[in-house]
């Protein structure tokens, strides 16, 4: 029997199907898109009837608010239902209670998990302790999916530091700006209504002080389905010092400071102390290559605008490229037309 056909068999013995289970499973996924709980994960819940009917759901909402599983546990929930749940349950005491008590409480006979939770405290425990109880357990329904919802919460969980994804939108000949430092704007509407989307799906936006002081950028998702907080502003700086009246000044930026360079990748570590778990750069050439001869940038969004730019601009990433063995191999996963621009994706690294 297939992977597939065990799955389906398990769930029919449970009396939930497999349709069912993973119908659910999209619903829970839909219930973190709207949540912003980081450091927490994102998690979504729904507790399932019998004969597969929805009885109730849930999602946690932040630190020190109920897990997703008691908010819909206590919402509606009765022996012998099925609980299908994005991350798997904790077995810790935490601020709150360890879910899989209260699951096991609620005489739940099923659980369905779509990914197994990094964090050194469950990983795996909490399916153990369930299975202990005698609880069915099916692992990895949509399990892409749920980590996609959430990716600087796994990466964080798994390498200890915020996911960092640097965004550059440059010519087709690879320059951000004119020698007269102007660079708005490089790409067209759509190219520019997709960073702003970018910056929705991260919990801050990256910059050097060289481009807030060219740009007095505001950072800020200004399409107008944009709903939730923004994007927190984070600033590099080294010898200068926020302008008093930068726009982003109003915006309770955090800033890093030195003179003698700042330690990025211990930034990226202290990041989540803020609850920073994944961050946008837009910053200038400058910062680019800092980041990137610090080894911290897991992905690059990279807008090629449809314009040639022709003589010496401003590369989109500084430094000097001395020779050719010097160029950080990447891995494109994605290419896209948008609008009159194009979007490439690439991974660096173990991204
Ligand atoms: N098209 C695009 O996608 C795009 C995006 C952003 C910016 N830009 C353009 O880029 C230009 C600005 O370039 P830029 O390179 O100056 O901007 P930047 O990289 O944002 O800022 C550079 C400054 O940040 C500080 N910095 C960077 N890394 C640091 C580190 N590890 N430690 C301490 N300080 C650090 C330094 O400030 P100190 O001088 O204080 O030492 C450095 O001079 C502007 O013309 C802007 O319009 C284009």
């Amino acid at each position: 029997m297939g992977e597939r056909g065990r799955h389906v068999r398990r769930a029919i013995d449970n009396n939930v199907d497999g349709a069912a289970a993973e119908m659910a499973m999209r619903r829970a996924i839909d219930l973190t898109r709207s949540t912003h709980p980081h450091p927490n994960p994102r998690v979504g819940a729904v507790i399932l009837a019998p004969d597969g009917a929805m009885r109730s759901s849930g999602a946690h909402e932040g630190p020190g608010r109920p897990h997703a599983e008691r908010v819909a546990i206590e919402k509606g929930c009765h022996p012998g239902d099925t609980l299908v749940v994005t991350l798997e349950p904790c077995d810790h005491h935490g601020r709150t209670p360890p879910c899989t008590e209260a699951i096991v409480r609620a005489g739940i006979t099923k659980v369905v998990i779509g990914a197994v939770d990094p964090d050194p405290r469950v990983a795996g425990r909490g399916v153990d302790r369930l299975r202990a109880a005698g609880i069915d357990v099916e692992i990895g329904v949509l399990g892409s999916e749920v980590e996609g919802t959430d990716p600087g919460y796994f990466h964080h969980r798994r390498r200890g530091r915020a996911r960092i994804t640097l965004k550059l939108a440059a010519t087709l000949d690879g320059q951000v700006a004119a020698i007269d430092g102007t660079s708005q704007w490089i790409t067209g509407d759509a190219a520019r209504r997709d960073a702003h989307r970018l910056r929705s799906e991260h919990d801050a936006v990256l910059v050097g002080i060289g481009t807030v002081v060219a740009d007095d950028p505001d950072l800020t998702d200004r399409r107008p389905e944009h709903v939730g907080p923004q994007p927190r502003p984070v600033v590099v700086l080294g010898r200068r010092s926020l302008p008093a009246s930068s726009t982003i000044g109003a915006r309770d930026p955090l800033l890093y400071q030195s003179e003698d360079g700042v330690d990025l990748a211990a930034m990226a570590v202290d990041l989540p102390s803020h609850g920073i778990l994944s961050v946008l750069v837009e910053g200038g050439p400058t910062l680019a290559r800092s980041l990137l001869d610090a080894g911290v940038v897991d992905e690059i969004v990279w807008y090629v605008a449809g314009r040639l730019a022709g003589g010496t601009g401003l590369p989109a990433i500084g430094g000097t490229f001395a020779t050719v063995s010097d160029a950080i191999p990447i891995d494109v996963t994605s290419v896209e037309r948008i609008g009159e621009d194009l979007r490439l994706i690439a991974r660096i690294g173990q991204g």
